[in-house]
């Protein structure tokens, strides 16, 4: 299993970088705003990226805030021009696919962002996607099981392999979501620096 760090904290990629332990990042605009408040002014988002980019040779999974398919189209041309390990997260909307289709067209790597069912990571898959995201702890939030949905997307993509989009197990709160989702064979798990560790 590959390991992401969840985060937009450039000492806790090199941290992560030094052990060997680390496949790529993802951020999301929470922790890219938490990462530019912390280090001030001077940096943007791009800026940021592009750094993270430069120290992680693996994936770098940067947000697109557009929620129509143009807008998001636009943001996600601008951050595949980072980098070539720049992949473009777009939400799991109607709008997202086709923006996934678009840009995995372009030879961008994309991730899927906020799935919260099965069904929605079949369409994730068959509109191109590079990662889907189930979204475990949100689940579990709510009093679901989000370890389930991961093993029923193993399940799905299993029965089907032409379908190469990686399971990315996010939203990861505890060890014990690392342990199952390894279990379950998940193809990715992006953890927060802290539960990494
Ligand atoms: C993944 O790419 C997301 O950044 C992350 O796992 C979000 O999870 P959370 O909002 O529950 O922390």
């Amino acid at each position: 299993m590959k390991f992401f760090v969840d985060t937009a904290d450039i000492a806790e990629i090199k941290d992560l970088t030094a052990t060997g332990l680390l496949d790529g990042v993802t951020t999301n605009p929470s922790l890219v705003a938490k990462s530019l408040a912390e280090k001030g002014a001077g940096r943007d988002f791009r800026q940021l990226i592009k750094e993270i980019c430069a120290i992680v040779d693996g994936p770098v999974s940067a947000e697109v805030a557009a929620v129509d398919v143009e807008g998001m189209l636009e943001e996600g041309r601008l951050l595949a021009k980072i980098a070539k390990n720049v992949a473009v997260k777009v939400p799991l909307t109607w709008d997202g696919l086709k923006a996934c289709k678009a840009l995995t067209g372009e030879g961008t790597m994309v991730n899927v962002t906020l799935c919260f069912s099965a069904n929605q990571a079949l369409l994730a898959a068959k509109a191109g996607a590079t990662f889907v995201s189930p979204f475990v702890g949100r689940l579990d939030d709510i009093g679901l099981d989000g370890m389930e949905l991961v093993r029923e997307i193993r399940a799905i993509y299993d029965n089907y392999p032409d379908l190469s989009t990686e399971i990315l197990a996010a939203s990861i709160r505890t060890v014990n979501h690392v342990k199952q989702a390894a279990l379950i064979g998940a193809d990715v798990a992006t953890v927060p620096a802290a539960i990494l560790k």
